[in-house]
């Protein structure tokens, strides 16, 4: 082998991690269902016909029920207003058979998804959006944490030794993922930088880290020559593009090929970061039930 030979980086995969971790959750549901003769029940609330978010609730109930945990679903049509599904809300609030709370984003136009998400009670609140529980990802903890970046740190901590003392750089900026996930990293001792669409020089600021991870929704922007030798690469993105057949493909927001020529480890798209989400949802389900329910926490 000459010098100039790159060795590839180490595929990061999420498709075995989170079957692992759903194992798992469905050995703790068991325990726990065993113990207390109760089960952890989740409800999803799908609002219109969106094609997309009609099969990401089909998935996250069929996953729930996979775990061994009790799946809810509840169909509104489009029309519905928002003090029709607020009210859904309260009573889900009240229901004590109800231990996680999920309403699929993004709602129809008239309705806040600001204000269905401050109504959730924070303590069902298995999205991690309520501002309760963002407040607490930036305090103290204790909270119920983001599913996707929750799955990050959970492929992070499997691919590298340590994270503490790491630069991580953070693309994106988004209340569900940027912002979030840079809470998580500062939590495990990592220096972080938050970059956006008006940050400077993306490619040095992206060089310049250990860890990257892009949540940016723009396919393949991150190129080979951004990445640092030997970082660990988390790729967030799924975006849908056309391939030259006629038909579409999914990638990520970095240029796989090329990124897994330089990094030490990267996540693919799909097999990645995106099976990681619903497992880390189960998980939280099953969370808020042990402190709701008093139960001891489980060990996930
Ligand atoms: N729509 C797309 N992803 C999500 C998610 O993680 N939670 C909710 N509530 N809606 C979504």
């Amino acid at each position: 082998m000459s010098d100039t030979t790159q060795a590839m980086a180490t595929r990061i995969d999420g498709k075995a991690a989170a079957e692992a971790l759903r194992a798992r959750i469905a050995t703790e549901a068991a325990r726990l269902t065993a113990r207390h003769g109760t089960i952890a029940g989740l409800a999803v609330v799908l609002v219109g016909e969106d094609p997309a978010s009609q099969v990401y609730v089909r998935n996250k109930a069929a996953a729930t029920r996979a775990a061994g945990l009790a799946s809810f679903e509840h169909r509104l049509p489009a029309t519905t207003t928002e003090a029709e599904l607020l009210a859904l809300v309260a009573s889900l609030n009240r229901d004590p058979d109800i231990d996680g709370i999920l309403v699929q984003l993004p709602l129809p136009a008239g309705i806040s998804a600001a204000a269905v998400t401050a109504a959730i009670d924070p303590a069902k609140d298995v999205d991690g959006f309520h501002p309760v529980n963002a407040g607490r990802l930036w305090g103290d903890g204790g909270g119920l944490v983001p599913c996707t970046p929750q799955g990050c740190m959970i492929l992070l901590r499997g691919a590298r030794d340590r994270l503490a003392g790491a630069n991580a750089v953070v693309l994106g900026r988004s209340q569900i993922v940027g912002k979030p996930m840079a809470a998580l990293l500062l939590g495990a001792d990592c220096t972080v930088t938050v970059a956006h669409s008006r940050s400077r020089d993306l490619p040095a600021l992206c060089r310049s880290a250990d860890i990257l991870v892009a949540a940016v929704g723009r396919p393949e922007m991150v190129r080979g020559d951004w990445i640092r030798p030997g970082a660990t690469v988390i790729d967030v993105g799924i975006n849908r593009v056309a391939t030259a057949d006629g038909r579409s493909r999914l990638v990520g927001d970095v240029a796989y090929a090329e990124a897994a020529t330089v990094a030490g480890a990267i996540t693919p798209v799909p097999g990645g970061v995106g099976p990681m989400t619903i497992a880390c949802l189960l998980r939280n389900t099953l969370i808020a039930a042990a402190r709701r329910r008093g139960w001891s926490e489980p060990d996930l």
